[in-house]
């Protein structure tokens, strides 16, 4: 694979010892290489930067009003990549995804009614149906080669009377699928028929690695589907800015679900700060360029990992459509305990029984190719 000489994301920003979780958690334990949470060790786009210099130079942090032209900027791409026309008023803005999950969750009809979800999935979607008294009800998914697949029988076989909604994640946290739109009207179709909510959480729809495999927002399918939605978005996956402190939007069409979904978040989920308005503006606005040099790297990295991958004894991996996210199989790898057996040789992945499968563990490959390797060379030292 080409390796892209003098490219920004080559840089190597040292992030042992600053406030980064990646990189603190595991930092007890010696030498340790973290690949697991999401977020890329890159620096954010140089416009974004300059952005904050200058709202911090200003120097007065009182509570901040969201910029006038964000929502617009947002809404208007989003009309440009994928012809969905939202109207503003749709708009509700938090300060995180993660948040939508839990309101969205407390959403889906009663105490006591089901919440389903595809697994694996995004730990929060595990969690976020009991915290709102709903029962976790999870449809598992399934391999074939290199592509991982919902298994969309299977999940309309475990709809019952009780289920309210389906959790969604699009593209695919932790096996990197874009779900196609077959797949999205099979599912739209089930949620019309058994009237399901669906909250998409589409955070990562900016990560395309495969030219080919657009994203498709499930609630763009048409207004039937769109009622009956909650969208996610952010832009901190894309340009990296989830320190920053949060900023999201959830698009809900619906007035009575709108309605529903603020009433919850009143009080509880908080605005979102000066920095993560202006960070947001800036990265929407003015760093198309930025992300376009981004997900060219991101393919590239995923390119070499699938190819290094493929040459390990007992280990194998899903084909990475979009995100940073490699979801690998140690089923064959001989090892009882993956996870603990790769912290034991420095390095840290997401451990795959915290996201519903113990046999595979999620490797972060939004890092510098030199991390990157080293990485991989400490996977391959890990294999007996
Ligand atoms: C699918 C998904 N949703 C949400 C989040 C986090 O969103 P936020 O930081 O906006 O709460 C992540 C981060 O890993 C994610 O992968």
């Amino acid at each position: 694979m080409q390796r892209r000489d003098g490219s920004i994301f080559d840089a190597v920003t040292q992030r042992r010892g600053s406030d980064s979780a990646k990189w603190t958690r595991y930092a007890g334990g010696g030498d340790v290489i973290p690949a697991w949470v999401a977020d890329m060790d890159f620096a954010s786009p140089p416009a974004v930067l300059e952005a904050l210099h200058a709202r911090v130079d200003h120097g007065v942090f009182g509570y901040a009003a969201p910029p006038p032209e964000l929502v617009a900027i947002m809404l208007e791409r989003f009309e440009r990549s994928y012809g969905w026309s939202i109207d503003p008023s749709w708009i509700v803005t938090q300060p995180g995804v993660v948040p939508g999950l839990y309101l969205a969750c407390q959403c889906a009809g009663e105490p006591g009614d089901d919440v389903i979800t595809p697994v694996p999935a995004y730990h929060h979607f595990l969690s976020a149906p009991g915290h709102a008294g709903r029962n976790l009800v999870t449809s598992p998914g399934r391999r074939d080669g290199v592509r991982w697949d919902l298994d969309l029988d299977r999940l309309a076989d475990t709809v019952t009377d009780r289920t309210r909604a389906l959790l969604l994640c699009n593209p695919y946290n932790p096996v990197g699928r874009v779900l196609a739109r077959d797949e999205l009207e099979t599912l739209a179709a089930l949620c019309i028929e058994r009237d399901l909510m669906i909250c998409s959480d589409e955070i990562h729809c900016d990560l395309l690695l495969d030219r080919d495999k657009p994203h498709v927002p499930i609630a763009s399918l048409g207004p039937e589907v769109a009622a009956r939605s909650i969208t996610l978005f952010s832009p901190s996956k894309s340009f990296n800015l989830p320190g920053i402190g949060g900023f999201s939007i959830a698009i809900i069409p619906d007035p009575g679900l709108r309605r529903r979904y603020s009433e919850r978040s009143h009080g509880v989920s908080v605005h979102p700060g000066a920095l993560a308005y202006h960070a947001a503006l800036v990265a929407c606005r003015d760093c198309g360029d930025w992300l376009e040099a981004l997900v060219a790297y991101l393919a590239a990295n995923r390119d070499w990992l699938e190819e290094q991958v493929d040459a390990l004894p007992g280990v194998s991996m899903c084909h990475v459509e979009g995100t940073y996210l490699a979801w690998l199989d140690f089923g064959r790898s001989g090892l009882s305990r993956p996870f603990d057996t790769l912290l034991a040789n420095g390095l840290a992945l997401t451990d795959g029984a915290d996201l519903g499968d113990p046999s595979h563990l999620r490797l972060n490959f939004g890092c510098p190719r030199a991390t990157l390797e080293e990485i991989v060379a400490r996977l391959r030292k890990s294999l007996p």
